[in-house]
Parts: C-alpha cells; sequence; structure tokens
C-alpha cells in the first residue's frame, strides 16, 4: 500500500483524536478521493459509496472526543449482515491507506450528526451511515480527552492469541502474521469480538454474541469487517488468494458463526 507492508501499517495504526485545526490539503484530498474509487472492492458487498467532507456544518459536536479536524470520510451501505462485513473491509482499507500517506483517522460509530451526511450521502431507506471518521493531520500533543478515551477504552490492549483463537495457531508464517494482524485490529469500544477456530482446511470466524448493541444495527459485524480486512489484506500480501465461504455452520453456545475461509 503506497510501497508500505500492509503488516507494518497494521501494527502501527491507532486511533487520533488530536488534529491540527486545518482541512485536508487539495493534494491529499485527491489522492484518497482516487484511491476510494478505485479500491471499493471487497468480498461481501459492492453498493458502497465513500465520500471525503469538509466540516462546513458541524458533523461531530465539539463536546465530542475530536479536536480539530475539518475533513470527514464517511459512506453508507445495507444494513444487512453483508453490508455491514463489507462497510468494516473497505473502511479500514481507507483508514489503512491513510496512514500510508501520513493521515491520521479515528473510527467512529457514535456522536456524528447523522442527518447532515444522510444528505450528502443521499441516504435511502434501507442504507446506513455505520462509522465515519476523521481525516486529518495529527497533533503532537494530544487533548487530555483523548487520553482519557484511550485509557477508558484501554486502547492499547488487545487480548491474547488464547482467547481469540480457541485452537492451536498455525505457526506457517503466512497465517501467523495474518492472525496477528487481525489481533490487532480496532474495534468498537476495544470490545474484540472475534473468535477463530481451524479445522485443516478452513479457518472459521465466529463473533461473540451481543457486546455492544446500537441504534438498530449490529457494530460488531463492521468489527468483524475491519478484522477480515486486516486478515485478507495480509494473506494477499504473502501471496495466498483465499476463498470466503458461507458454510451452513451453527452457532456455539456464546458465539455466532459468521464466515469461513480457505
Ligand atoms: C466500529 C468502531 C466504532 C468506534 N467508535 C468510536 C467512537 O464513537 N468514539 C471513539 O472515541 N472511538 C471509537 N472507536 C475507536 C475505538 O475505541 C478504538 O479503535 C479502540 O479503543 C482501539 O484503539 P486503537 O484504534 O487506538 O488501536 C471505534 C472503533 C470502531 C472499530
Amino acid at each position: 500500500m503506497n510501497n508500505k507492508k500492509v503488516f507494518d501499517l497494521i501494527s502501527e495504526r491507532k486511533s487520533v483524536r488530536t488534529y491540527e485545526d486545518k482541512p485536508l490539503s487539495d493534494k491529499d484530498k485527491k489522492t484518497m478521493t482516487d484511491f476510494i474509487s478505485a479500491n471499493l472492492d471487497n468480498p461481501f458487498y459492492n453498493k458502497i459509496e465513500i465520500i471525503i467532507t469538509e466540516e462546513d456544518e458541524k458533523i461531530v459536536p465539539s463536546y465530542g472526543f475530536i479536536k480539530g479536524a475539518r475533513s470527514y470520510m464517511a459512506g453508507k451501505t445495507l444494513n444487512t449482515k453483508d453490508g455491514l462485513l463489507a462497510y468494516g473491509y473497505v473502511f479500514e482499507k481507507m483508514i489503512l491507506y491513510c496512514m500510508s500517506i501520513g493521515i491520521s483517522t479515528c473510527w467512529l460509530g457514535g456522536s456524528f450528526k447523522k442527518n447532515i451526511l444522510s444528505k450528502k450521502l443521499r441516504l435511502k431507506t434501507d442504507e446506513i451511515i455505520p462509522a465515519v471518521s476523521p481525516v486529518g493531520y495529527a497533533k503532537e500533543k494530544r487533548s487530555m480527552r483523548d487520553k482519557a478515551v484511550r485509557a477508558l477504552a484501554k486502547s492499547h490492549k488487545r487480548k491474547a492469541f488464547n482467547e481469540l483463537f480457541y485452537d492451536k495457531v498455525d505457526d506457517n508464517p503466512v497465517f501467523k502474521d495474518a492472525f496477528e494482524a487481525l489481533r490487532l485490529a480496532p474495534s468498537a469500544a476495544n470490545k474484540q469480538p472475534w473468535v477463530v477456530i481451524t479445522d485443516d482446511e478452513t479457518v472459521h470466524f465466529y463473533k461473540k454474541k451481543n457486546e455492544l448493541k446500537k441504534d438498530g444495527f449490529d457494530i460488531q459485524l463492521v468489527d468483524m469487517g475491519i478484522a477480515f480486512c486486516h486478515f485478507d489484506l495480509v494473506m494477499k500480501e504473502k501471496g495466498f488468494e483465499g476463498k470466503w465461504m458461507k458454510l451452513n455452520k451453527a452457532d456455539e453456545k456464546d458465539i455466532e458463526y459468521i464466515i469461513g475461509y480457505g
């Protein structure tokens, strides 16, 4: 991605909530817009739309946790399982690309004004805007609120391997890096709802049931999509083109079956 290794971008990415008080430069806006239009493809649903917009009317209330940002990335998708997985996958691809060209971001699933963005995105009744992100230049010194949110969500922490992977993790270096990339994914309130179970042919992905519910959609399907983006991009970078497979597999006690890969 822009000559940078996806795995390195994934390892370095973190949410930024304190920005320089200026919009995205015209050059960066054009680079981003070009990348978006060429990279909306994903394994789940292909009618996503993503825009970069200036904050001509306040999109994120000033009492929110984001300071200084003037440009935002926002998009829409269908409010279905595939639509939400796709949104997580594609939006995270954009976020990693932003990193590769020095633009900072922060996934925001709440506290943005839907009515302004709904108009800009010409939202239809079966579509939603699951999340947005500021796109801007990180300020060196983080605000107190920024530090407080990070501390509250324990943002620097991730679950240990054995909490996410229910059996022995494959030592094969291709899988190992892809699983580590999945483990490093951002998630709403840092809940990390992913569970992975592998058998000889297939990696099975499950979602912890009902950890967070919001506004009539399951934001943790977006989290799943983000994790699939990390996993898939690293597998591809290593030259492995696997297939995503909708298998008829039952849920287990507290985990819901999402998809297989092999
Ligand atoms: C779908 C989604 C929604 C999120 N919503 C918010 C939000 O509304 N406000 C916020 O401050 N952070 C939000 N976050 C950021 C998470 O808190 C953050 O990704 C997590 O704590 C891990 O920290 P990191 O991104 O720095 O690795 C969201 C993240 C995701 C993936």
